[in-house]
């Protein structure tokens, strides 16, 4: 499901016969590593595409937890839950849902706005509605690492986050070393308050991040903000979807894709 770093594989492709205590699903795909250079042991699709592991053993439902690892190596980890049955469209307690948009390939959602410290990100329409182009909209991508914002709706968030933290120094720097922008430095405060960070869905769902999921502490005295974007400037050079909801932004989330109502749910939960 995540995938850190890129690398390079090579190996078969073979059915093997998945058994469930309740359930066969014969001719199960699956790619059979021989060979691989920094990757990781095992990796699972959990798109919409036939291949995928939910597509494949029918799953009508799947949730996960992620754990905060901040690149650490912990031998903690969470459950991966794929529901076979039939939920009979019942909402799971506490979790707050918006619809899928249809698509044959991603999980796209409607994100209506971006707010930060309570102050609506003046975002154009054509990157938050997907075009006949296929390009706009937001997806969530749980292969993703950080989450991804096309460069105008980017410079939007950046701008309104600036503005909060005026009274801190860019710590340029680490933005060189890290590749992530901005980065403050904040070396010598106790305590140091940075601006809320939400996204707002379709429906009314509201994912008001914690900090740890968009703030980094980097090198010494510095924090980093963790959503990135690319280096095209201008629109409709890169194409695709403009915003990627990450797993590092979904983190300490209990996140359920339902595939039978067609909704993303999500709640907040410590996963490990
Ligand atoms: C910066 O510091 C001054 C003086 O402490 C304070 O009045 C102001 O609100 C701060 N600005 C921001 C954006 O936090
Ligand atoms: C932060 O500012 C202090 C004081 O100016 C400086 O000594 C330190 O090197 C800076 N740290 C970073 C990470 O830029």
């Amino acid at each position: 499901m995540i995938q850190y770093g890129l690398g390079s594989t090579a190996g078969l492709l073979l059915t093997e016969t998945l058994d469930f205590p309740e359930k066969k699903v014969p001719d199960f795909l699956v790619g059979c590593s021989i060979l691989s250079a920094r990757q990781p042991e095992g990796i699972a699709g959990f798109g919409r595409g036939l291949d995928s592991l939910p597509s494949q053993v029918g799953a009508k439902k799947f949730s996960y937890c992620l754990v905060s690892h901040s690149f650490d190596d912990a031998p903690v980890s969470s459950d991966l839950v794929l529901d076979l049955d039939s939920g009979s469209g019942k909402k799971t307690a506490e979790v707050s849902y918006t619809p899928f948009r249809k698509n044959p390939t991603y999980y796209y959602v409607n994100l209506r706005q971006i707010v930060v410290e309570g102050k609506h990100v003046k975002v154009p329409s054509e990157y938050l509605e997907p075009g006949s182009d296929g390009n706009g909209g937001t997806i969530v991508d749980s292969g993703t690492t950080f989450t991804y914002m096309e460069r105008p709706v980017f410079e939007a968030v950046v701008k309104e986050i600036g503005k909060r933290m005026a009274n801190f120094t860019v710590a340029t720097e680490i933005q060189d070393l890290t590749g992530l922008r901005p980065c403050y430095n904040v070396s010598g405060q106790d305590t140091v308050s940075v601006p809320e960070l939400s996204f707002k869905f379709k429906g009314g769902a509201e994912m008001k991040l914690p900090v740890t999921n968009y703030f980094v502490l980097a090198g010494d005295g510095a924090i980093c903000f963790t959503i990135v974007s690319d280096n095209v400037v201008g629109t409709g050079l890169r194409g695709g979807p403009a915003i990627i909801l990450g797993n590092y932004q979904q983190r300490d989330y209990y996140i359920e894709y339902d595939l039978e109502k067609e909704r993303f749910g999500f709640k907040r939960q410590v996963c490990a």
